[in-house]
């Protein structure tokens, strides 16, 4: 009976055992075996009721360093478990969480949707041209057959600008004869543009809006009405990636004649919101050109003819996307802008 051995053989195993301790789970076995109940350092205590008096006082002393050191030993190292511990959990964190998706922009979506019409185009034959948005009285009004004081003026509400005759296109129709004058036919050509008209806004209109001005001339009569379907089915076809079916109903443009409304049959059984129940949506306005406007171009009628149509931009892309409201494109909402 050498407590004194006992208290040495003990602090050596303790030391023994941290040394080899490698998990948390090491950790705790060693300190339930040393610190439990009836484990090894409560069995130590069991000489307090062997020792006399004056050897309790010393014993007392060494085993309570003792108790003490084994105590913050495992306390230490728990410590540093955690540590560790913590840090693995934060290093993972970051590995496993997902990116943070950055917003860095796009192309607008009149802009994508340009160079995808472009494209259809060039496909059968038009080239895309690039056209001004400030243009005088002739280009926009007379050359094609819409003089001064003509009610048909009233069509196109306009923006004048201070300098006397020189407005804002209200479309792009007015680049027909000046493109025209510089070109001889064969002519297949779009104009894709800004156009602008003074008008209240409301989900339909804007006073900013793109149009799309399809123009095609040829000489000896060549070009027929059936043509002009047959390239609106096309390109509603490639556009809305749907076999697209079209309807041509008369209608009034003073510089084509027969003039035409173009309807795109709706994907709807029984009528909808977008075809207001009637199965088609009026999507442009089309015709063969006015032998006027020819003449203006100084082509003469008896021997060149042609087709030319205009369609809204944002008319065909409101109805791709169930876009409700005109007014989305120029808003600048990212909400809108990332939607789409
Ligand atoms: N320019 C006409 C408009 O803005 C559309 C159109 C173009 C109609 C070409 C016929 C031919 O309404």
């Amino acid at each position: 009976m050498n407590w004194e051995e006992d208290i040495k053989k003990t602090k050596i195993e303790f030391e023994e055992k941290l040394k080899k301790i490698k998990t948390k789970e090491e950790l705790d076995n060693v300190a339930l075996e040393f610190l439990k109940r009836k484990g090894k350092i409560a069995q130590l205590k069991n000489y307090f009721n062997l020792l006399k008096d004056e050897e309790k006082k010393i014993f007392g002393i060494k085993f309570n360093e003792l108790k003490n050191y084994i105590e913050k030993e495992i306390e230490r190292l728990n410590e540093s478990f955690k540590e560790t511990l913590d840090s693995k959990k934060f290093y993972n964190l970051i590995l496993s969480w997902p990116g943070k998706k950055q917003y860095i922009g796009s192309v607008h979506i009149l802009n994508r949707a340009k160079k995808e019409i472009i494209k259809i185009f060039n496909e059968i034959g038009f080239s895309a041209i690039d056209s001004p948005e400030i243009v005088n009285e002739y280009e926009n009004f007379d050359s094609l057959r819409i003089p001064k004081y003509h009610p048909a003026r009233d069509l196109w509400s306009t923006l004048w600008t201070t300098k006397k005759n020189i407005l804002l296109r209200t479309h792009t129709s007015a680049f027909q004869v000046p493109y025209l004058l510089k070109n001889l036919p064969p002519i297949r050509a779009i104009f894709i543009g800004k156009v602008y008209r003074y008008e209240a806004t409301d989900r339909r209109h804007e006073i900013q809006f793109n149009q799309i001005e399809g123009l095609y001339i040829d000489k000896e009569n060549k070009v027929t009405i059936s043509q002009l379907k047959w390239v609106f089915e096309y390109f509603f076809s490639r556009f809305f990636e749907r076999k697209a079916n079209v309807r041509l109903r008369p209608s009034y443009f003073p510089f084509v004649e027969p003039g035409f409304e173009v309807d795109l049959k709706c994907i709807c059984k029984r009528g909808c919101n977008i075809c207001s129940n009637t199965g088609f949506i009026e999507i442009a306005g089309a015709g063969r050109v006015h032998p006027y406007v020819l003449k203006q171009a100084k082509l003469d009628p008896r021997f060149y003819n042609g087709f030319a149509f205009g369609c809204g931009l944002e008319r065909i892309l409101m109805i791709k996307y169930n876009i409700p409201d005109i007014r989305y494109f120029l808003s600048g909402d990212l909400r809108f802008i990332k939607s789409i």
